[in-house]
């Protein structure tokens, strides 16, 4: 348990970035460290919806799930509670929802600290290989790099960043609990 008077003073952290980034299990990971929830904005689509991430795309299309994940984010933005700990909840975002302005804003008037986990693009590549089935839009490298090129500037408005690049998910919630908020 991490007893430390700064985390005690914010109620969220909102973990953002790329597809591969480790905003799931870095995120979990940090949740167990602060003994507070943690909470995957795409599992609260797939329990609104009743499907999976990949049904949404293929049976409603794009638009439609970014629709849903805004609204969703909404719900959750919402949501104050801390955890029983009195520690931050843990939220991570699927790697769309961030690079859209009005998710983006959201996030900004909520006040707590946003984080880019970071990686290059051969890791993240290499983290989501043979992963397509559950990813939507992982279709072929060529496409990951051009939507990481294209949205690697809207992580960038994020309140910190963290590179995550060859380090285990424990050594990147070291360093997360290390920032000053
Ligand atoms: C998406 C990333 C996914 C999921 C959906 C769309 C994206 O989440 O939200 O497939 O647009 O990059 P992860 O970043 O957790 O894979």
């Amino acid at each position: 348990m991490v007893n430390d008077q700064r985390l005690s003073t914010i109620d969220r952290i909102f973990l953002v970035g790329f597809m591969g980034a480790g905003k799931t299990t870095v995120g979990r990971l940090l949740a167990q460290r602060l003994q507070s929830p943690f909470i995957d904005l795409d599992d609260r689509i797939c329990e609104r919806e009743g499907r999976n991430i990949a049904e949404i795309f293929r049976q409603s299309g794009e638009e439609y799930f970014r629709r849903v994940e805004s609204e969703c984010l909404r719900d959750l933005t919402m949501e104050t509670e801390a955890g029983a700990s009195g520690m931050p909840l843990v939220i991570a975002l699927g790697g769309g929802a961030f690079v859209r302005a009005e998710n983006a804003d959201m996030l900004r008037a909520t006040g707590a600290p946003v984080i880019f986990l970071d990686a290059s693009l051969e890791e993240l590549r290499r983290r989501c290989a043979g992963a397509g089935a559950e990813r939507p839009l992982y279709r072929d490298e060529n496409q990951f790099r051009q939507l990481y090129e294209a949205r690697r500037g809207g992580y960038m408005a994020a309140d910190r960043r963290v590179e995550t690049g060859g380090k285990t998910p424990e050594q990147v919630v070291e360093e997360l609990l290390a920032l000053s908020f």
